[in-house]
């Protein structure tokens, strides 16, 4: 069985103690206090010469965001970073990138100029600092089609409607519809007379007969779907042609299809339209980092050896190739994901150590697909947005970016968990021939045609990651909360260490606490 929304939303690490938290802030929000967290930068000023050297273990969102602000006030940082570019999960793949995971694939995108695939994060929602990084940055943004009222939904199984593309609009107006009629009618006939006023119940039904498009209590505030919101078999047209509806799906094969279940994924506070992505790829957002704290700060292919607390501050042991390397500095930050930090030789107390393996990695995989012919938007007329199925391969994304164009990128498969598991044991071919074949049963033939490049990640099996994000039993108990502290001159910092887990804004505002708490520690000395 594949997963539901809200299995998802759970090893994404976003319900519980973090939606009750957003639910809170968005509750502020209305009350007009802003939503984002106060924030102030460390200050030249403030710090008035008592410059300190920061090395940065990690220069992927949290590292880089916590070198940018520190290097605003003037601290001397140094990023070891592991790879050979920044971001870390914030990986951009273009036609030239080179990867070899794990499982021992070497994969080389054959992706044509222009064509790329956001392989980590690439969605931004409008609350998040993100944003504020990509206006101070100077990176360029562009809407994020993260819904669409004719993208799919697709679901094999046993019921009337399973294995029928169906479109969100179409599934929409029949689930509103009928349980607006079941409501109207249990309302009219007192079922909830012990709930509702007269008044109550004039204004649930005259928001239900909008809501649902159902007809008067004199026609049984029956739902006829006859409103055109779930679509025309002959659209409406010039002079006489009035466009013809079909008739809904039935009440009971509509329950049971499990259609409904699809909706709330767009409430979500951080999954809501509208959302963005930088022009050109996410990785933009590294990278103008990475020009915004200087290239020669940041050194990469340095694989970090050992860490250790020092009476003086910190020295930390790397690699860049054979000969292992000691740098000094007052403090540390490390970024790195809590299951590699806690494989580091260190000389951190076996209690922290214990608080990084607390962590519960998550996988997650994606397929880049390029295709040399737009066919979602010359045959399906999809423009953007998010095919959702219970087939393995669970999302499917449409560009959000280069419509009427002649070639486009589909991600042909986001999924988590074990599906994602499932994909990334499989040879990079493999997988592709299983996207496509998965694929087909949603948008037909057309779905294995013109198929110029793929290109795909698995990220458990993807070195300096092992994992797309992780999540923890508790945020609660105090086990997680250890690492929110400093351990003598280490500093933790990362999507981890926050209630945005899985986002960069997660990375950028534990980053920013974790700066303020160094900050505040070296200017009250
Ligand atoms: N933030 C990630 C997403 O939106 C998990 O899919």
């Amino acid at each position: 069985m594949a997963q539901t929304r809200r299995q998802f939303l759970q090893q994404v690490g976003i319900t519980g103690g973090a939606g009750v938290m957003y639910s809170a802030m968005g509750a502020i929000g209305l009350a007009g206090v802003a939503e984002t967290p106060a924030y102030a930068a460390p200050t030249r000023m403030e710090l008035n010469g008592r410059g300190k050297h920061v090395v940065i273990l990690g220069a992927g969102i949290a590292g880089l965001t916590s070198a940018y602000e520190l290097g605003k006030a003037g601290y001397k940082v140094t990023l070891l970073e592991a790879r050979k570019r920044p971001g870390g999960r914030n990986w951009t793949v273009r036609g030239g990138t080179e990867e070899k995971d794990l499982h021992g694939n070497t994969q080389r995108a054959k992706f044509s100029s222009g064509q790329y695939m956001n392989a980590g994060p690439a969605r931004i929602p409008q609350h998040h600092v993100t944003l504020d990084y990509c206006r101070e940055l100077g990176v360029a943004i562009e809407p994020f089609v993260n819904q669409n009222a004719d993208a799919y939904l697709y679901r094999e199984g046993t019921t009337a409607l399973s294995s029928k593309p169906i479109r969100h609009r179409t599934a929409k107006a029949d689930v509103y519809g009928y349980v607006s009629e079941l409501l109207a009618k249990a309302t009219d006939q007192g079922a909830l007379d012990s709930a509702l006023t007269a008044t109550d119940k004039d204004a649930l039904i005259t928001f239900l007969r909008s809501f649902g498009s159902i007809g008067t209590k004199e026609e049984g505030f029956k739902y006829t779907g006859t409103s055109g919101r779930r679509g025309y078999e002959v659209e409406p047209g010039a002079g006489l042609e009035g466009g013809t509806t079909a008739a809904p799906y039935g009440l009971s094969d509509v329950l049971a299809s499990g259609v409904g279940n699809y909706f709330s994924f767009e409430f979500g506070w951080d999954q809501a339209m509208m959302m963005f992505q930088p022009v050109g790829g996410m990785d933009r957002i590294p990278y103008a980092f990475e020009q915004a704290i200087g290239r020669e700060k940041i050194q990469y292919g340095a694989q970090v050896l050992g860490l250790r607390n020092t009476t003086e501050g910190v020295t930390v042991t790397y690699s860049t190739g054979s000969r292992p390397r000691e740098l000094k500095a007052d403090y540390a930050i490390c970024t790195l994901p809590p299951h590699i930090a806690a494989t580091i030789p260190s000389n951190l107390p076996t209690d922290i150590v214990g608080a990084l393996q607390y962590a519960r990695p998550t996988n997650a995989g994606k397929i880049g697909i390029e295709y040399s012919r737009r066919w979602w938007e010359l045959d399906h007329r999809i423009y953007g947005g998010i095919t959702n199925s219970n087939l393995d391969l669970v999302n499917m994304w449409y560009p959000s970016t280069g419509f009427h164009s002649d070639r486009g990128t589909m991600i042909g498969y986001y999924n988590t968990g074990a599906n994602a598991t499932a994909y990334g044991a499989l040879t990079p071919a493999a997988r592709l021939e299983r996207a496509l074949a998965q694929g087909a049963k949603i948008h037909g033939d057309v779905y294995t045609k013109d198929v110029k490049a793929a290109f795909s990640v698995d990220w458990a099996g993807t070195e300096h990651s092992r994992a797309a994000w992780v999540g923890w039993t508790s945020q609660t108990d105090g086990v997680y909360a250890k690492l929110l502290d400093a351990t003598g001159n280490i500093y933790f910092a990362g999507d981890h260490l926050s209630h945005a887990i899985a986002w960069q804004h997660g990375a950028m505002v534990s980053a920013r606490a974790t700066v303020t708490a160094l900050h505040t520690r070296v200017t009250s000395r």
